[in-house]
């Protein structure tokens, strides 16, 4: 339950996090996040729902169980490739790159 002195987005930050702010780039773009918060999260508040996209038809991806099951929300995150970032707590000066490929590779999947 909100309360009077809580914001609407303040409502959508996952508990557990530190409360302080923590300045990311998704794609060289500042992002205000959450210290501690999932990746995933962040990402969504700032209005980023296309993750990846599809390698065969090049079709948008959002995430789809947001527990680390699905592997739907690949990004790389300082550098490192396909980390699932519903998996991924922010960190201050994180740097994000959205992946414009499934990201499978080293998952036993062949690309399409
Ligand atoms: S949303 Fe399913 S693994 Fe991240």
């Amino acid at each position: 339950m909100r309360t009077t002195s809580q914001s609407a987005s303040d409502t959508l930050r996952v508990p557990g996090g530190t409360g302080r702010s923590a300045a990311i780039t998704v794609d060289g773009q500042p992002v205000e996040a959450v210290e501690g918060e999932s990746l995933l999260a962040a990402l969504w508040a700032a209005g980023t729902h296309t993750l990846h996209r599809t390698a065969r038809n090049d079709e948008p991806r959002a995430f789809l169980c947001g527990i680390g099951l699905c592997f739907d929300c690949l990004v790389t995150v300082d550098g490192q490739r396909s980390a699932r970032a519903c998996m991924t707590r922010v960190a201050d000066g994180m740097a994000v790159e959205l992946q414009r490929d499934a990201g499978w590779e080293g998952f036993g999947h062949a690309a399409a």
